[in-house]
């Protein structure tokens, strides 16, 4: 297992707080957009309610002759009444006013035409209202109760603004406090439904993580039938079956130990056999003359399978150390140890060029090639006479992406049994004394180069093509 590990966030850090975060946020935005037309409303309502007790105060202008005349007390109250410094009537181009006893002059004047109701307009009023600083005189202008008839009251803006800001006050209040309400029930649903079972798989995830060789952390799936029990069913069935891997993993490599352990013994004893078999065969005895070659190839062939079950557990283990290689030499090399070069019956050709230099394991690769070219010289030998002049060779051919070393050779060819498992280790041998490692291992080596190993069909003989990537290309050049 990895060091690597996630903590848990906490409560706060993880789901929860982002789903509180998103409800309050879209609550508060809604609000937003409700709150500025509803401001509007706010202000045109109370303008309204204004114009109101100015038409009232209208209809007592009318019903004089001369509102001049009018008792100053009657007037005064009217227009205390409306909140007003002054009311305007006009009716079909003439005007009469009423205005305060006391003189106003005002500074800044701003006028809000009722008879305009559009929302824009009511919006761009109250935001105006709303941002200006206090000391403005507003200029209200409505219809009159008659067609043709207007009045206009003029009033300090202070009372309209108090009651929005106090409005806008309470807007933000209950806004907060149905965000937050409706937060925490939806809260409280998500984290029943949704928050603590995921948790839960997180919690268990990261404790079986931790020691998946611990049976007992394997998830219980709860009998949800939603997306979140099919994930702790799935998550159930994930850990038994890494927790059974993991066991028989164990006890391969138990076993692979207690192999190797016999193997090398094994391997010592029938070295000191062969060496005893190497004394008899010296001996005068026709008849130990006739048994002793036999017991010598068969300890032989003993010691050599116990050799390469050693070799396949050691190098399976060793990533490749790369430096640059001349080629050639290495395929020689690998020839001369395969035992084809100056062989009597089979012509070996090296067709690689002089100047070829790959970046590779120069012993792993060189491993590689003699298992090809040992596996061809056995398959020749085997033919026997029926391959009428046995060869074998070694060509280097560019390929798209990196370069291609084919070792062929004009034998028998596969025989089915082995194509079967080809490149298996132990499974692929289709001869005495075979053990079904060559190419298993030659195929590794390939792969640990980032290259690969194939059959190539061929009409006669056997083809391996062993591709290597043109990264581990130095040079290719002659000199
Ligand atoms: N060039 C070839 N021509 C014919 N048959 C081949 C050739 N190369 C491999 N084979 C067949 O493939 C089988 C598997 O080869 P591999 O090298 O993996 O195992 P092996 O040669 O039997 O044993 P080992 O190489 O471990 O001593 C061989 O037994 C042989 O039958
Ligand atoms: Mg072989």
């Amino acid at each position: 297992m990895t060091a690597r590990s996630s903590a848990l966030p906490s409560r706060f850090a993880g789901l929860s707080i982002k789903l509180i975060a998103t409800i309050i946020a879209v609550i508060l935005l809604v609000e937003v957009i409700v709150y500025l037309p509803s401001l509007a409303s706010f202000r045109a309502n109370w303008l309204d309610n204004r114009l109101r007790v100015g038409v009232v105060g209208a209809r007592v202008l009318d019903a004089v002759p001369d509102a001049m005349a009018l008792p100053r007390s009657l007037t005064d109250r009217l227009l205390t009444s409306a909140g007003a410094y002054a009311i305007v009537y006009r009716r079909e181009g003439q005007s009469q006013l009423i205005e305060l006893a006391d003189p106003f002059t005002p500074d800044v004047v701003v006028t809000a035409d009722m008879r305009q109701r559009d929302l824009p307009s009511l919006i761009m009023g109250a935001l105006d209202t709303l941002l200006a600083g206090p000391g403005r005189t507003l200029r209200i202008v409505g219809p009159g109760d008659l067609d043709q008839t207007m009045v206009e009251l003029l009033m300090p803006e202070r009372p309209l603004r108090q009651e929005m800001l106090d409005y806008s006050v309470q807007v933000v209040v209950i806004s907060l406090a149905l965000a937050l309400l409706t937060a925490l029930a939806l809260y409280l649903l998500a984290s029943y439904l949704f928050i603590h079972p995921v948790r839960r798989l997180t919690e268990n995830m990261l404790a079986f993580r931790q020691a998946p060789e611990n049976g007992s952390l394997i998830i219980t799936p709860s009998p949800r039938r939603d997306e979140i029990g099919i994930a702790e069913r799935e998550l159930a069935a994930m850990e038994s079956d890494i927790f059974t891997l993991l066991r028989q993993r164990r006890h391969l490599a138990d076993l692979g130990l207690a192999v190797a352990k016999i193997n090398h013994d094994l391997r010592n004893t029938l070295t000191s056999a062969q060496l005893l078999s190497d004394q008899v065969a010296t001996l005068d005895d026709p008849k130990v003359q006739r048994l002793a070659p036999r017991l010598v190839t068969t300890l032989d062939r003993a010691i050599g399978f116990a050799q390469s079950v050693l070799d396949y557990g050691r190098q399976t283990a060793v990533p490749p150390v790369l430096a640059p290689t001349p080629m050639r030499a290495l395929v020689d090399e690998a020839a001369f140890d395969a035992r084809l070069a100056g062989h009597p019956a089979i012509a070996f050709s090296n067709g690689v060029p002089e100047g070829l230099v790959l970046k590779v394991d120069a012993g792993q690769l060189g491993r590689a090639l003699l298992n090809l070219l040992k596996n061809a010289r056995e398959a020749l030998e085997a033919a026997g006479p029926k391959v009428a002049s046995p060869q074998v060779s070694l060509a280097v051919a560019a390929a798209p992406q990196g370069i291609v070393l084919s070792v062929s050779d004009n034998g028998p060819g596969l025989p089915p049994r082995a194509r079967e498992n080809l490149f298996v280790a132990f499974e692929g041998s289709a001869r005495a004394g075979g053990t079904g490692l060559g190419l298993a291992i030659a195929r590794e080596i390939a792969e640990a180069h980032g290259g690969q190993l194939s059959l190539v069909d061929q009409a006669i003989g056997t083809r391996f093509d062993l591709f290597l990537p043109s990264a581990l290309l130095v040079k290719n050049q002659a000199g």
